[in-house]
């Protein structure tokens, strides 16, 4: 299959982030460096040098926040290096999740040359995860409903998102990001708003959405369900 063309990108090694960024509550002391680093950590360290000094990186801020929701067979959309995915069977045992990309930046993703047309089976996943990735993915109306299809009724997605204004301003300075080492498709964004992602939640079909924030707010954790019955009135919550 053809695959987008990409540079080569030391922030996608496939290295996992050490325990200690991953476990919470963070100790007492790592709360006050990783504050007092916070414009380090946010803007001018890629992860893997935020790491190596003994700082949180924010992909591991990321995948903290999302690990503890992810259940059961875990299809990862935008999976990048297949970290998050690693990390999730590294404490579960093999779950035969998947994760995707459009790019192969190594790691064991299928690569496909869209998120609009997944090459899985309906119902046959119990999360599907979009972690730092649906504001670059153009097709992302599509994208969600594919997501839908091929979740259980009762599973739930995923997702962490920041803000467009942040996003578009982050964007320009991290001088490391996935981005700079691939082609841009037209589309893409620096961030989505909450208003925006719940917008496209619920037309995708998903109910009993959930948002909160994490690295002090400036990221966002969004959960949602697809319905166990499309009829209204019929739904059910299905506890994982
Ligand atoms: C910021 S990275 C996030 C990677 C990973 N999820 C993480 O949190 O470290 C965004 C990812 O979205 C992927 N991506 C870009 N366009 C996409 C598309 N149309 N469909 C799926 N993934 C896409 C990129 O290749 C990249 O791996």
């Amino acid at each position: 299959m053809e695959t987008r063309e990409h540079k080569p990108n030391p922030g996608m090694s496939g290295t996992l982030p050490p325990d200690w960024a991953l476990a919470r509550p963070k100790a007492p002391w790592r709360v006050v460096t990783d504050f007092l680093s916070a414009p380090l950590r946010m803007v001018a360290l890629p992860d893997q040098t935020c790491e190596g000094l003994g700082l949180t990186s924010l992909r591991a801020e990321r995948f903290a926040a999302v690990l503890p929701v992810l259940r059961g067979r875990c299809l990862d959309i935008g999976a990048g290096d297949n970290v998050l995915l690693r990390l999730y069977e590294q404490a579960n045992g093999p779950t035969a999740s998947v994760g995707i990309d459009v790019v192969d930046w190594g790691g064991g993703c299928v690569v496909l040359p869209s998120a609009a047309h997944l090459p899985f089976a309906d119902a046959s996943f119990d999360t599907v995860s979009f972690v730092a990735c649906l504001n670059h993915i153009p097709e992302r109306a599509v994208a969600l409903a594919e997501a839908r299809r091929v979740l259980r009724p009762g599973g739930r997605v995923v997702l962490t998102m920041i803000g467009r204004a942040l996003g578009n301003l982050g964007h320009r300075l991290w001088w490391y990001s996935e981005d700079k080492h691939r082609e841009e498709a037209e589309g893409e964004t620096g961030g989505l708003d909450p208003a925006e992602m719940v917008a496209l939640l619920t037309a995708a079909g998903f109910a009993e959405m959930e948002n909160r924030g994490f690295v002090y707010g400036l990221n966002r954790l969004y959960i949602a369900r697809r319905p166990i019955a499309d009829k209204p009135g019929v739904e059910k919550v299905c506890v994982l």
